[in-house]
């Protein structure tokens, strides 16, 4: 009799430098998150994660440079999203669309190491725009498909809202997206590893990925806690709300972690940055609703929040609604999914676990006139 490790917890699955989690700390590359968190920006990341060590500034210049020049997405893809019905979720308009890059790229399956990273330039570079441009088709909005800013935060607000963005707005974005770049084997970057462990192109792999993060149990987490606050509506009800969701053994979204149990150190960055947000739009009663729920979640079941609890208020007050939270963790992590593909190519070996079986055995065939 085998040990099932359920949920694969605790299994170490693969070697991996991309990125760590030890002593309740998280690394990109070696270099902690907070100082990442402080100190710099999407497209440092997205070189950091992709080449192993921060960019010369030539070098982000010039990523900066390819990712503006890569933002358009082929006619096609947007006529896709012309047709696509309005009342689609943007996650599944982002997996599709997404998908559907792969048919228009004459590299997608092309495998060298150098076609493959000028991929995942394309990926990070088309995401925002595809985000975009689906949140103004859907209110009978034409795209904005042209920007001059070559900062990825900068660009998807001005395209997402259709005006330049404050640059408070864009330095929240900025620090959101490096801190959801990357996160070791998380559930969407495994499925992406396993997807091209059987030497299936990048698309494919970032598919499962999208896939993978819409689950409410993973990234489609941030969505649910707005949803939850909006649902609870004012700091008199958070009480009764979390008291009577636990007692029915429901959960709280944007709690609890398979790796963290002593806190998310992307939280307290996006905590900070929420209570800030949320005061400026005159909705400070977010903030306050948030800190009453982590502090009861806190009390009844010892759960802290995950990077998922306090993004929700930072996006709320950027403007973006509820629905594009996860396409925007999207956005970010697609620099963490390329990055891990490009390590799976490198030294591949087909993700094939076993299971333990459980159902009947030696069951006999009954022919199907025989069947009651
Ligand atoms: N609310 C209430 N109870 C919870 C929560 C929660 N958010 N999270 C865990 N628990 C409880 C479980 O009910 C379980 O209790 P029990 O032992 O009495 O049955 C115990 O804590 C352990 O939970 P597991 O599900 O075994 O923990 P696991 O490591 O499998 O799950 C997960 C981790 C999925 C993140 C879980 O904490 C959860 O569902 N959280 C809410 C969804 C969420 O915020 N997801 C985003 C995670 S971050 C990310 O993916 C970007």
């Amino acid at each position: 009799m085998t040990t099932v490790a359920k949920g694969l917890e605790g299994v170490v699955a693969a070697e991996s430098a991309i990125s760590a989690i030890e002593n309740g700390m998280l690394f990109y590359r070696g270099i902690d998150i907070d100082t990442l968190a402080e100190r710099s920006n999407f497209e440092e990341v997205v070189y950091l994660l992709w080449h192993g060590r921060l960019p010369k500034r030539s070098e982000l210049d010039a990523l900066r440079s390819a990712l503006l020049e890569e933002a358009r997405v082929p006619d096609d893809v947007l006529e896709l999203l012309r047709r696509a019905p309005k009342d689609a979720h943007p996650m599944s308009v982002l997996r599709t669309a997404v998908s559907a890059l792969a048919l228009y790229d004459p590299e997608a399956d092309v495998m060298t190491e150098a076609a493959n990273i000028r991929k995942a330039v394309r990926l990070v570079a088309k995401t925002p725009t595809l985000i975009a441009a689906w949140h103004r088709l859907r209110q009978g909005k034409e795209p904005i498909l042209e920007t001059e800013s070559a900062f990825t935060a900068e660009r998807f607000l001005a395209m997402f809202h259709g005006q330049k963005p404050e640059p408070e707005a864009v330095e929240a974005l900025d620090k959101a997206l490096v801190l959801h770049a990357d996160h070791e084997f998380n559930a969407s970057t495994f499925a992406a590893r396993v997807t091209v462990g059987t030497l299936a192109d990048l698309y494919s792999g970032v598919v499962s990925a999208l896939g993978a993060l819409k689950g409410p149990l993973h990234g489609g987490a941030n969505e649910q806690v707005m949803k939850m606050l909006e649902e609870i509506g004012t700091p008199e009800r958070v009480e009764a709300v979390i008291r009577e969701t636990l007692e029915r053994k429901e959960r709280i979204m944007g709690f609890g972690h398979r790796v963290y149990k002593q806190g998310d150190p992307r939280a307290r960055h996006l905590k900070r940055m929420s209570e800030r947000l949320t005061a400026k739009i005159g909705e400070p009663h977010w903030f306050q609703m948030s800190e009453a729920i982590e502090a009861l979640v806190g009390a009844l079941k010892g759960l802290k929040p995950n990077v998922d609890f306090y993004s929700a208020t930072v996006y709320h007050s950027l403007g973006i609604p509820r629905d594009f939270f996860t396409p925007i963790f999207a956005m970010s992590r697609m620099a963490g999914w390329t990055a891990h593909i490009l390590e799976q190519y490198a030294d591949n070996r087909l993700i094939r676990p076993r299971a333990e079986y459980v159902g009947p055995k030696n069951v006999s065939y009954v022919p199907i006139e025989a069947r009651g």
